[in-house]
């Protein structure tokens, strides 16, 4: 069995299904990917996963647990993390502080540790702080506050921030929207690492390149339903997948993403594919 499953979820707001007899796998130690045009439902389905809002239909289980009727916390507490498409780090606080709070995990007796032993937090969750921030190579920026950063060091805050509370699976939302090229690359390297290391990812994101890349296995959403899923090379060549995204005006897509979408479905589809050679 796989670590996370869904069967026929499904997720309705008023007479418009987002996500629609979603079936999806990830196993556990893969990075699987969610790619699809904007609106497709992306983000809904991480929100019906984690517990921010209710499917109409269908079933999630993870490590063995039914997630039905859940809240986020507990689903938090199984070992379920995300992140957030609009970053939100706490401004007042330290890069390494944000990371505690994340890796704190509250328990109902933690407040009784907290008033006979105040650094306790701090001591015990120092290395796993450390070991997240240098898996994204943020450990000399730990004592800056996040207003000091570049956008690209601020969403490698919220991947470390969430690695933090050590989960047993990580989603990601556009985790590279915002990020020049060189930093994507970047950022996947990072999360290649990650799964090398045993952690498992879900990844969401807009970049067909990073998705493309890093993915062990992906799925292709569109108008909240998977019209294909398969390894990179099988998706990539899906004529459904092509059509989806080229099906998209060419004046939307390049207002958004400064036509990214289009080269990157073009340079997957082409005889020579990717431009870092593999
Ligand atoms: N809370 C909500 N209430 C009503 N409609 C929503 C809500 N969240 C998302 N939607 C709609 O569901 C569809 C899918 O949205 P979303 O999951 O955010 O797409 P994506 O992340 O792929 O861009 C969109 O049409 C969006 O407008
Ligand atoms: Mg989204």
């Amino acid at each position: 069995m796989a670590l996370l499953e869904t069967r026929s979820l499904t997720v309705r707001y008023g007479g418009l299904a987002a996500n629609a007899d979603i079936d999806i796998d990830v196993p556990e130690g893969k990075l699987v990917g969610l790619i699809g045009p904007n609106g497709a439902g992306k983000t809904t389905f991480i929100d019906a996963i984690t517990g921010f809002t209710s499917p109409s239909g269908g079933t999630v289980t993870f490590d063995g647990h039914d997630l039905n009727g859940m809240s986020p916390d507990r689903r938090a507490h199984l070992g379920l993390t995300r992140t957030f498409q609009s970053l939100e780090l706490f401004e007042d606080l330290s890069v390494r502080d944000n990371l505690l709070v994340a890796a704190e995990k509250p328990q109902w007796y933690s407040f009784l540790l907290d008033l006979f032993r105040p650094e306790r937090n701090r001591t015990k969750h120092e290395s796993v702080i450390d070991s997240a921030m240098a898996a994204v190579e943020l450990g000399d920026l730990a004592d800056r506050l996040p207003s000091d950063l570049s956008h690209g060091q601020r969403k490698l805050v919220g991947v470390a921030r969430a690695l933090a509370a050590q989960p047993k699976l990580l989603l990601l939302d556009e985790p590279a929207a915002g990020l020049d090229t060189a930093e994507s690359q970047k950022l996947g390297a990072h999360l290649r690492e990650l799964v090398g290391s045993g952690t498992t990812i879900f990844l969401i994101d807009h970049d067909m390149g990073l998705v493309l890349n890093v993915c062990d296995y992906i799925y292709v959403l569109d108008f909240g339903r998977i019209i294909a899923h398969g390894t990179p090379a099988e998706v990539r060549t899906d004529p459904a997948v092509i059509a989806a995204y080229l099906g998209e005006s060419a004046g939307e897509a390049q207002a958004r993403e400064g036509a990214q979408i289009s080269t990157a479905v073009a340079a997957g589809a082409g005889a020579d594919g990717d431009t870092d050679g593999h």
